[in-house]
């Protein structure tokens, strides 16, 4: 019985909601990577991260797809429930899939489902106007969301490409409106994507809730990339905000000790990965 409280006073005791709020209030950044299974899981732990996301990126990183728009429910559900067997201390976040929350009930059963089968505490989803109702809904039934702005891959067909958003005025102003309503309707955490820093800092100022950055310049909460971004292992060409951790480390381990430090620190990210 309440296990989770008596390892509050262990070594490493599991990271909560409490825990990021109270990072937030300190100032102190919160690390973030993305995993897809259970022996990085272990390293990931084992570097200290703070978060663990379960992304919808493990369309094209595992998958090899383009896109995330072919990532299913069932794939998040495998892979985020080989993740939770691998790591004690990290919050765990899942990604909920394209057209996985077309409707309140089906955001509900399917987010019950990240939770119950792959064992995740938070769910995230790709949010604009259209989804304040959804996020209000999930909130209503205790379960804890992650509100994706900025850069939304599902909708890459329709917005055409892969951009930076929030660069002129009245889009950083509807993005920082949307931001307030969806904290307003429950959002317990807010990621950014791709946007200029100055946004991501007026963002980060303007929530009580932690907001994590990918792409959103130094001043947000905390910092979240993609593992395999991060080790050098995704070939070609690079998004801006990415950093080769791999550069000087000795093992995969070290290099994701070096970025959880370089979070922490204030080192990543540098003014060359900002927009
Ligand atoms: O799916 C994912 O990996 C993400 C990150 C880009 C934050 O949403």
């Amino acid at each position: 019985m309440y296990t989770h409280l008596q390892l509050r006073d262990s070594a490493r005791p599991p990271v909560t909601l409490a825990t990021l709020d109270a990072m937030k209030q300190r100032g102190e950044k919160i690390a973030c990577l993305t995993c897809y299974d259970a022996s990085f899981a272990i390293l990931v732990d084992e570097a200290d991260t703070d978060v663990v996301l379960v992304g919808d990126s493990l369309g094209m990183v595992i998958q090899g797809h383009d896109t995330t728009v072919p990532v299913t429910m069932d794939h998040i559900v495998y892979h985020c429930r080989a993740v939770a067997r691998g790591l004690h201390r990290p919050f765990l976040i899942a990604d909920m899939p394209f057209m996985s929350y077309p409707s309140k009930e089906q955001a509900l059963t399917n987010s019950v489902r990240l939770m119950q089968e792959g064992g995740a505490k938070m769910v995230k989803l790709e949010s604009g106007p259209g989804q304040v109702e959804i996020v209000e809904f999930l909130a209503n039934h205790d379960i804890a969301v992650c509100a994706h702005l900025g850069l939304k891959p599902q909708s890459v067909h329709k917005t055409g490409g892969f951009r930076v958003q929030g660069r002129d005025p009245d889009a950083a102003e509807r993005m920082l409106r949307n931001a307030r309503e969806l904290e307003a309707a429950g959002a317990d955490m807010v990621l950014l994507e791709c946007v200029p820093a100055q946004l991501g800092q007026a963002i980060t100022a303007e929530l009580e809730v932690p907001v994590i950055g990918i792409g959103a310049g130094p001043h947000t909460d905390g910092q979240i990339l993609v593992l395999y971004d991060v080790l050098d292992i995704t070939q070609g060409r690079k998004p801006r905000f990415v950093r080769n951790f791999m550069e000087g480390a000795s093992s995969n381990l070290d290099a994701l000790k070096r970025y959880v430090r370089a979070v922490k620190s204030g080192e990543y990210p540098a003014p060359e990965h900002c927009f």
